[in-house]
């Protein structure tokens, strides 16, 4: 099979690093793609949100199927475009149609969806500029921290806690008002603020059954100790060694299950994978967020563990038979470190060489924001590389990127030196 991967982050190296293991792989593409993913496939040097470049690039090159990487496209619709268009109907493609893609395409709308389906999450209201005063009204019912939430996508820095009540009204003004994300921010959701340990847990399904993944732990912000501003993600581990039977048979029965069944009530279609964000108050999850999308980082720590053919996995899928796949999980821990550039995530160069990174033997390079030049492999993005190890448990896989990073260098680079330090 000739596979096409969008993207071009840690995410999508890891997913070609995966493929490209597959028997089943004639040609692997990914676009547009970056330094690593060149390394072991074509890139095409096409957005992700470029649907016609996209159809020309499957018909050229034969491509039998297509992963997606990012929630973008997905939003955008990518799947839909797929099968309206007579040529490529029968090309399929991993990642839920628009309709469903909505899960994180509005906060709105995914919190309408848990309250239809009884899925636990933080109780809430959603506001308009209209109905702006009713939002001050609302939030002097709550107790601080107040979290607010634009409803649309924007990329990431869209969620906003904040401790002090005139703060909370202000900032619903600038978000409301003064569109602080633009039309994502037309609608706020405020939300009750919960207080516990946060694991995510990814699902594949085919629209009909289900397989969930191994579920991992990010570390979003740029500090040590949790501290300073958030980031895409700064490293991960997987397992998460709290999700154990009990808490997991929680998380299957009352959020996985009433997901995917919610799913078929609501015709929502989907076939691809789902990233359930939760948080463990007490000892019950709650859904914080549903992405459509694998996460990044954790994406650099759940596939490497996955024993099976990843194109076996995808066709299953694509033929709603992902009943009669039995996965095979490697029963060792895996931890990544993400390596990024000085500054991120405020601003940061681009362009300075990274060396070290052919000579790394018992860690996987996974490589995010980089590009080729000359031969060299230079910076182009904040996230850098993601250096991946297995281990007995996440502090031996720990110790082993730690020990390696040691020997890659690029100017200003930076990275987080205590990864589960909380575990
Ligand atoms: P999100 O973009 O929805 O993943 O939110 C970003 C981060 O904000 C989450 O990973 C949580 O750490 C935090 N967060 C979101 N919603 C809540 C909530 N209701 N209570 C406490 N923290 C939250
Ligand atoms: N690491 C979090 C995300 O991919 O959204």
């Amino acid at each position: 099979m000739n596979i096409l991967i969008l993207g071009s982050g840690g995410r999508e190296h890891t997913l070609a690093w995966k493929i490209n293991q597959s028997k089943r792989l004639t040609k692997l593409f990914v676009a547009p793609g970056n330094a690593g993913t060149a390394d072991i496939a074509t890139n095409i040097p096409i957005g992700v949100n470029d649907f016609a470049a996209i159809k020309k690039a499957v018909i050229e090159h034969a491509i039998n199927m297509v992963v997606v990487g990012p929630e973008d496209p997905l939003v955008n619709g990518v799947h839909d475009y797929f099968l309206k268009d007579s040529e490529l109907r029968k090309v399929p493609v991993i990642g839920p149609q628009k309709a469903a893609a909505e899960l994180e395409g509005s906060k709105e709308f995914a919190k309408e969806f848990m309250k239809r389906h009884n899925i636990p999450t933080a109780s809430y209201a959603s506001f308009t500029a209209d109905s702006l005063y009713k939002g001050y009204a609302f939030l002097e019912t709550l107790k601080a921290p107040y979290v607010l939430k634009a409803d649309g996508l924007a990329a990431g820095k869209g969620v906003v806690i904040l401790n002090n009540l005139d703060d909370a009204k202000k900032e619903l003004k600038h978000m409301l008002v003064d569109a602080k994300f633009g039309e994502a921010s037309a609608t706020v959701v405020i939300e009750e603020f919960l207080s516990g340990i946060e694991l995510s847990v990814f699902v594949l399904t085919d629209g009909v059954g289900y397989k969930v993944l191994p579920t991992a732990k990010d570390y979003k912000r740029i500090g040590e100790g949790d501290t300073g501003p958030n980031t895409g993600g700064m490293g991960a581990i997987s397992p998460v060694p709290f999700a154990d039977e009990a808490l997991m048979d929680k998380i299957l029965y009352r959020i996985v299950e009433p997901t995917i069944e919610g799913l078929k009530k609501d015709n929502l279609p989907y076939k691809g994978f789902i990233f359930i964000g939760l948080i463990k108050v007490g000892n019950e999850p709650k859904v914080i967020e549903y992405n459509v999308r694998l996460g990044d980082p954790e994406t650099e720590v759940v596939v490497p563990r996955i024993k099976n053919d990843m194109i076996d996995i995808f066709d299953a899928v694509a033929n709603e038979d992902l009943d009669g796949v039995e996965l095979s999980i490697d029963e060792r821990s895996a931890s990544t470190v993400m390596l990024v550039s000085g500054g991120y995530p405020g601003t940061y160069n681009k362009g300075k060489e990274i060396t070290g990174l052919k000579s790394i033997e018992d860690s996987l390079v996974f490589q995010a924001g980089t590009r080729i030049e000359d031969g060299k492999v230079l910076t182009n993005g904040g996230r850098v590389v993601a250096i991946t190890s297995y281990g007995k448990d996440f502090e031996e896989a720990l110790n082993t990127s730690y020990g390696n990073i040691e020997k890659i260098h690029f100017d200003g680079m930076n990275y987080r030196k205590d990864i589960g330090y909380d575990l």
